[in-house]
């Protein structure tokens, strides 16, 4: 089998994630921060080993880092946080459904587009503001084309228009600096079963802003407890119930694996994808977004044969693809690929050149 759907999720993991999360549920599998017994304060002293690991990689304080089930929850804690049915913002033009459903359920907004420069996309921006323009949401890197979007523009135009900025990082963490002072966001979100090599059911909420978010979920925190109140400050205000201790060790040792190897693996990866890319266009293939800067993740179509079929004819031959709307219907729209989707290849860490010939075979077949 050769798996190429890296997009949706990293896989094979390195082993040094399943050895972690298998050290934790052997050695210290109890409950951190419920209690002073010497388990749980190994457990809580382990998950925040965690913690400062993702805060050095997004260059964030600690307790700004908050752990979540997935990006989606991460993003519905900062959308539902931030804004109401009084206010309006702004969202690209490439965002995944994490970021449009919550949106549409809960303010107006408006979806501006991510022009070929970056100054045209700020100048069209400049006349989208509304008076309750609250936020500006951006994806860092679109998971269907795997353009690299100008977020670090578009949160210093935020600034300056005095609005709090989002950025989506969940395909772009561990493939391009996602460091929060230096992109100058509010607030990013990610997933950390993607680049980041950690096991399903992580994700990060990552605050760079003082700026104190209702919460989503209320519960025990194992702080303030006779309060019926959240306590106000980070992580734990946004942290109620028991963490996913296994999964934050696992995390924590993908972060590491990332922090360690990702420039040579995401050299690899690029490299990889720039052939792939040039063949599908010697083919006639059509390949999205290609005169964009890319992560590892190509979008394409066949003019006559549909990408479901694509996708079929590759898992008859053992490769692991995703067609379809990539959970992208902004982005799809915005290619103009709404009706059918796109055949998506997402290159990861333990793909090989042997792979990406493998595939090109069976799509030069077609
Ligand atoms: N959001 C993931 C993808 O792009 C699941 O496939």
């Amino acid at each position: 089998m050769i798996y190429l759907d890296n997009s949706a999720t990293t896989y094979p993991k390195p082993p040094c994630t399943a050895e972690a999360m298998n050290l934790a549920m052997k050695k210290f599998g109890a409950n951190p921060g419920r209690g002073g017994n010497p388990l749980s304060l190994k457990a809580a002293e382990e998950v925040y080993k965690v913690r400062e690991k993702a805060g050095k990689f997004f260059n964030a304080k600690p307790e700004n880092i908050i752990f979540t089930q997935n990006a989606t929850m991460a993003s519905n804690m900062a959308i539902k946080g931030i804004l109401d049915s009084n206010s309006h913002c702004l969202i690209s033009n490439y965002e995944h459904n994490a970021v449009w459903r919550p949106v549409h359920r809960t303010c107006s907004y408006s979806v501006f587009e991510i022009c070929d420069t970056q100054g045209e996309t700020l100048y069209r921006l400049s006349g989208m503001l509304r008076k309750n323009t609250k936020c500006i949401i951006c994806t860092a890197v679109s998971n269907v084309t795997g353009r690299i979007m100008p977020v670090k523009a578009i949160c210093s135009f935020a600034r300056d228009n005095g609005l709090i900025s989002i950025v989506d990082a969940s395909q772009a963490a561990g493939y391009i600096p996602c460091d929060v002072k230096d992109l100058g966001c509010d607030i990013l979100f990610t997933s950390g079963h993607k680049g980041l090599y950690g096991p399903f059911g992580t994700g990060l909420l990552v605050l760079n802003t003082d700026v104190q978010l209702k919460t989503l979920i209320e519960g025990g925190t194992g702080t303030t407890s006779n309060e019926a109140h959240q306590p106000p400050f980070p992580p734990e205000r946004y942290e109620a119930g028991t963490l996913n201790v296994c999964g934050i060790i696992g995390l924590g040792a993908g972060i590491d694996f990332v922090s360690k190897y990702g420039e040579r693996i995401n050299e690899k990866e690029y490299e990889l994808t720039a052939d792939l890319r040039a063949s599908l266009v010697e083919y006639g293939v059509t390949v999205y977004d290609k005169e964009f800067n890319f992560t590892p993740v190509t979008s394409f179509n066949l003019s006559d044969v549909s990408p479901a079929e694509v996708d079929e004819r590759l898992s008859t031959a053992g490769i692991c693809v995703r067609s379809g709307l990539h959970c992208a219907s902004l982005a799809h729209r915005t290619l103009g690929t709404h009706e059918r989707g796109t055949v998506r290849v997402s290159i990861g860490a333990f793909n090989t050149r042997r792979d990406v010939y493998a595939l090109l075979k069976v799509v030069k077949n077609i």
